[in-house]
């Protein structure tokens, strides 16, 4: 695998989960790496950037990037993860909670997109990853809002790979499965469990299954492959 030594990669919602491991592998493929979360940054590394962002909030995400900017440099790789998750049933849904899924998790990654494809542009060459999740196409009930939310990124990632291919710039989702986290944590494990034997390949997702694909996604030979949503154990 070729090094990305020199590239600058983004991770939103870098201080755990699946946005700690993708930023500690691309500083381990030697990217300089800027993480984005509203709490403190949990990564020790010299190439690390930590920036406490709220990604539903545009003006401190255009603030931030003002920043990078100046302190880092023009971003090349965005992995848009950072996301919440309310599961209820819509009809007691507070709908604070379904604000709040809304612009985390779909206006978060728009704005993160635009401004980095602003830097991408004068480079003529950009990755953006958007996480997925096999919610957009389960559709479990109590769901409603948040796969919607992931459907959207699918859609904002399709879009924008029209607007910004002519830029050199690809945009891909990446759909991920069940992973161990504070997020799943969140579901009842039956529920989950339930869900994943009904999968072609029925089981958990690994680490390895996200950094497989994603290294695909951000490679200087995938400069062909965009507005593709690549879907983690065999969903469709
Ligand atoms: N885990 C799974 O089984 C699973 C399955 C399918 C899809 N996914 C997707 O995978 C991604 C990562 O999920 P995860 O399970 O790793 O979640 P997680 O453990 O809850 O971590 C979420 C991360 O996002 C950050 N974050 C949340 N809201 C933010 C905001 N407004 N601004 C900036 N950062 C914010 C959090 O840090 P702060 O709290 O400090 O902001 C944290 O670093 C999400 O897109 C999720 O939808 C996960």
């Amino acid at each position: 695998m070729t090094s990305l030594a020199g590239k600058i990669a983004l991770v939103t919602g870098s201080r755990r989960g699946i946005g700690r491991l993708v930023a500690e592998h691309l500083l381990e493929r030697g990217a300089t790496v800027v993480g984005f979360a509203r709490g403190e940054g949990t990564i020790e590394h010299a190439a690390y950037r930590h920036y406490r962002v709220d990604v539903a909030d545009p003006a401190a995400v255009q603030r931030a990037f003002g920043s990078i900017a100046k302190d880092v440099g023009p971003v090349q790789i965005v992995v848009n993860n950072a996301a919440v998750l309310t599961s209820q049933y819509a009809m007691i849904m507070p709908p604070a909670a379904a604000q709040e899924m809304l612009n985390v998790n779909l206006l978060g990654p728009f704005m993160v997109s635009r401004e980095a494809a602003k830097m991408m542009r004068r480079t003529k060459w950009g990755r953006i990853v958007n996480i997925g999740s096999m919610a957009a196409s389960l559709e479990p009930i109590g769901d409603s809002i948040y796969a919607a939310t992931k459907a959207g990124v699918a859609t904002l990632a399709n879009v924008l790979a029209k607007e910004l291919g002519p830029l050199g710039v690809t945009c891909n989702t990446l759909a991920v499965t069940a992973i161990d986290s504070e997020m799943l944590a969140q579901l009842p494990r039956d529920k989950v469990e339930a869900i994943i034997q009904r999968l072609p390949v029925p089981r958990f997702a690994e680490a390895d299954d996200i950094l497989n694909v994603l290294d695909f996604l951000v490679s200087d030979r995938s400069g062909y492959i965009t507005a593709q949503t690549i879907w983690l154990g065999g969903i469709n």
